[in-house]
């Protein structure tokens, strides 16, 4: 075992989470990976997943009982929730906080469907068919959610309602919609860019057709969007698996994604971009323009611009990429700043996908090169929640799980 994996499997034992309680009347036993310690000691639903690809390679049978304890949490509908509080609500400050979207030990948000491309890897490392034929249903009721319910205008691409959603808080791509006006906005303005879309969609019951015509926020995100074509492509692989004939289905519900991405969120300049209530773009250039290198159908002409992006030092190319933001936006703020996160440092997932998209297509030096600067990144500033993009400082939590993915860049 390497030595960042031995460091990242002491996390796994600090972090951990196990136990018996009641979840929507049921009682029920949880073993789980939390972020963080202090700030986070929840189950996150795109957090969980990338401590069980993590756990792929320490011990599997651990991701899979992170896996399936994420997916007790879904709702019937298909949801899976951004947070599970199993342990309950640590503080009053978080309960003020957490309120308007908060049901019990639940939430009514979803967040990024990383958890197929888990199940997919877990499923490489055990060949384990049961897992996928217990974990697979849920997997295509959350698909079928965000196909539907999420999809209220029917172009096949996934409406966020709130900036917690994309998992990427207060990225600056997100100020129009959540209604920020200062470029490096202070404690109250953020507060109130996160409270007031969540307490106007609870006073919508979050039901989604009422929050699609009259809520606040409702964005068509680049990144969740890709990542949720990812997930499909996945899903329809490990149906193949077990021979299943809905295989095909999701592989075509993939294509659909991609085809709108690429037909909508493309712009001249070379980049991607969310989509706003109205269909406008939000030109704001951010991590999440350059996600749909991770496509398996993006076209040679765009995936050259967007590396051309990436590796651009102006842009998101300074001594450690990846920057949420791009450095010569005004918005950018490469800075700790706890308050109002993804405003510019660099981050270990967006690295993870866009790696391994690099990979996929073929740019290995290129890969390999990012992959080198992410694993020094860690290495010499431990498992953070985010890091300065120009100094490689350590930010925000300690000890942050999915900073773990190193271990898994490492190994391919
Ligand atoms: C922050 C991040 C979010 C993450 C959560 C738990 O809110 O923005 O992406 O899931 O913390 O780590």
């Amino acid at each position: 075992m390497s030595d960042l994996a031995a460091k990242a499997t002491e996390l796994f034992e600090k972090n951990r989470k196990k136990g018996t309680t009641t979840l929507n009347g049921v009682t029920t036993d949880y073993y789980y990976t939390c972020p963080g310690i202090e700030r986070y000691p929840h189950q996150w639903l795109w957090d969980s997943s990338f401590h069980a690809i993590v756990l792929s390679h320490i011990d599997p049978e651990r991701g899979q009982e992170e896996i399936e304890t994420l997916l007790k949490t879904q709702r019937e509908d298909g949801l899976i929730p951004i947070c599970t509080l199993w342990e309950g609500i640590t503080s009053l400050r978080e309960y003020t906080f957490i309120a308007p979207y908060t049901r019990g030990k639940t939430q009514t948000m979803t967040q990024p469907p990383v958890v197929a491309l888990a199940v997919e890897q877990l499923y490489r490392k055990t060949g384990d068919k049961d897992f996928l034929r217990r974990t697979l249903p849920g997997l295509m009721r959350l698909a079928d959610y965000l196909n539907t319910k999420r999809d209220p205008d029917g172009d096949h691409l996934v409406s966020v309602f709130h900036a917690f959603e994309t998992g990427m808080d207060m990225l600056p791509a997100y100020d129009r919609p959540a209604g920020v006006t200062s470029t490096h906005p202070d404690g109250e303005e953020t507060i109130m860019a996160l409270l007031r879309p969540a307490w106007h969609n609870h006073f919508l019951d979050w039901d989604e057709e009422r929050m699609a015509k009259e809520g606040l926020f409702d964005v068509e995100d680049v990144m969740f969007n890709c990542i949720h074509a990812q997930s499909q492509h996945a899903i329809a692989r490990l149906l193949k698996e077990i021979e299943d004939p809905r295989s095909e289905d999701y592989h075509k519900s993939a294509g659909l994604t991609e085809e709108a991405i690429i037909t909508h969120c493309w712009n001249p300049d070379g980049l991607f971009y969310s989509l706003d209530r109205d269909n406008t773009q939000l030109t704001v250039k951010t991590v999440t323009s350059l996600f749909p290198l991770i496509l398996d159908s993006i076209p040679k002409e765009m995936l050259d611009s967007l590396v051309e992006h990436l590796t651009d030092p102006e842009e998101f190319w300074p001594e450690y990429p990846v920057p949420a933001v791009a450095i010569d936006e005004p918005t950018f703020d490469p800075e700790e700043n706890n308050n109002a996160l993804w405003r510019g440092p660099t981050w270990i997932s967006p690295n993870w996908f866009i790696i391994n998209g690099l990979k996929k297509h073929g740019y290995t030096d290129l890969a390999s090169d990012l992959t080198r600067r992410t694993l020094e990144l860690v290495e010499k500033n431990g498992f953070r929640e985010y890091y300065n993009p120009f100094t490689g400082e350590g930010y925000g939590q300690k000890d942050f799980g999915w900073a773990t993915l190193a271990v898994d860049l490492q190994e391919e």
